[in-house]
């Protein structure tokens, strides 16, 4: 695998990074509690253009980003020419999966796709998210995967946009790692479901699954379904740590459930700019996986983490906040390498 030409000298490709020399020129020190500077200090230049030649001013930048951000017109993601559909999976807890499928569908969906994001996790909180329903008894997931209603029976229509569906997780859900385990075909009950007949109901150009932090039954119906895995990794100590378990499962469903699996998309989650840990982190996974990491990495932004609260994606919480940017950019080059491996 080649080593992206950022891994050979560490650097993080962070739009609108923050450190706290940034932070010394920009805010003046201790003029903005830490945690809230990345959404308040210098941004710079990012890969959707958004570039200010007027005087840097905080107000001026968010009000710049969230015209990027809501605004379809000023930029076009090229649309799959083939659905795609891609598992959001890593076996760790809390690395950014939910976050990641809800955001990067979100940003699709702002800009003119059709996107369904199908919650795989009994926690539901992609369904949180999204703004849909998911008490028991709601048609969920669970229901699809007993093959009892179809994909579109379940699938609600988020608040965020109506290019964006979710099929919602109920807590019924829980119980289906077990109840699967005697069923027929239970490795590819998902698949079943995601017929292109089913699909074409819904006639999404993405589908997202998101999946619960294990290695079990539903992790692995996901990546039968899908034709991409994308794992989120978050910039932190023991980052790599469990992700040779997790590549020796993408491994086994590719040899005897589903060849036609890949791992196209790494995506760096909660950077924190302000610690070297981070940079050590990016470099170490960008040597690991050369340039299928994307080069966008999340920041860890306080505006990110609040938007669920609200039952909503951080694209409409607060699109001028660099979080929403970076999903933003983050879903170009997901789109954009899409269309340069069709045409390869
Ligand atoms: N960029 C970010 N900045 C700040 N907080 C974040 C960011 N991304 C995620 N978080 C927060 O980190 C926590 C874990 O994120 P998330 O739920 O997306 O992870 P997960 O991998 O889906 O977790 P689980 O394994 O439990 O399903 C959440 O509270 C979320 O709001
Ligand atoms: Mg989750």
């Amino acid at each position: 695998m080649s080593v992206h030409p950022e891994a050979q000298n560490g650097a993080a490709h962070v739009p609108r990074e923050t450190t706290l020399s940034d932070a010394d020129h920009g805010a003046g020190a201790g003029a903005v509690p830490t945690e809230d500077l990345e959404d308040h200090v210098n941004a710079g230049t990012t890969d959707t253009g958004v570039a200010s030649e007027l005087p840097w001013t905080p107000i001026a930048e968010e009000a710049e980003r969230a015209t990027k951000v809501l605004h379809p017109e000023d930029l076009r993601l090229p649309r799959p020419r083939r659905r795609r559909v891609l598992t959001v999976a890593n076996q760790k807890g809390g690395v950014g999966k939910t976050t990641s499928a809800v955001n990067l569908a979100a940003a699709l969906a702002l800009h003119g796709l059709k996107v369904v994001v199908i919650d795989l996790d009994p926690q539901g909180n992609a369904s949180t998210a999204l703004g849909v329903e998911h008490r028991s008894g709601t048609p969920s997931v669970y229901e699809v995967l007993l093959g009892e209603i179809s994909l579109a029976d379940a699938a609600a229509v988020s608040n965020q946009s109506d290019n964006l569906l979710c099929v919602p997780a109920t807590i019924d859900l829980a119980g289906a790692e077990i109840e699967l385990v005697s069923m027929v075909a239970r490795e590819s009950r998902l698949k079943e479901a995601l017929t292109s007949e089913a699909l074409d109901e819904l006639s999404p150009d993405y589908v997202f699954i998101d999946c619960p932090p294990s290695l079990g039954l539903l992790t692995v119906n996901a990546m039968v379904a899908a034709q991409e895995v994308l794992i989120p990794i978050q910039c932190e100590y023991y980052a790599l740590e469990g992700l040779s378990q997790l590549l020796r499962n993408i491994e086994l469903v590719q040899s005897h459930l589903n060849p036609s699996l890949e791992i196209t998309t790494i995506l760096l989650t909660m950077y924190d700019g302000r610690t070297k840990l981070a940079d050590q982190v990016t470099a170490e996974v960008r040597g690991h996986f050369g340039d299928t990491a994307l080069r966008t990495v999340i920041p860890r932004s306080v505006k990110v983490s609040e938007a669920p609260g609200f039952g909503q994606t951080v694209l409409t919480y607060d699109p001028g906040s660099r979080g929403a940017m970076s999903y933003l950019d983050a879903a170009k080059e997901i789109a954009e390498r899409g269309a340069r491996r069709e045409t390869s």
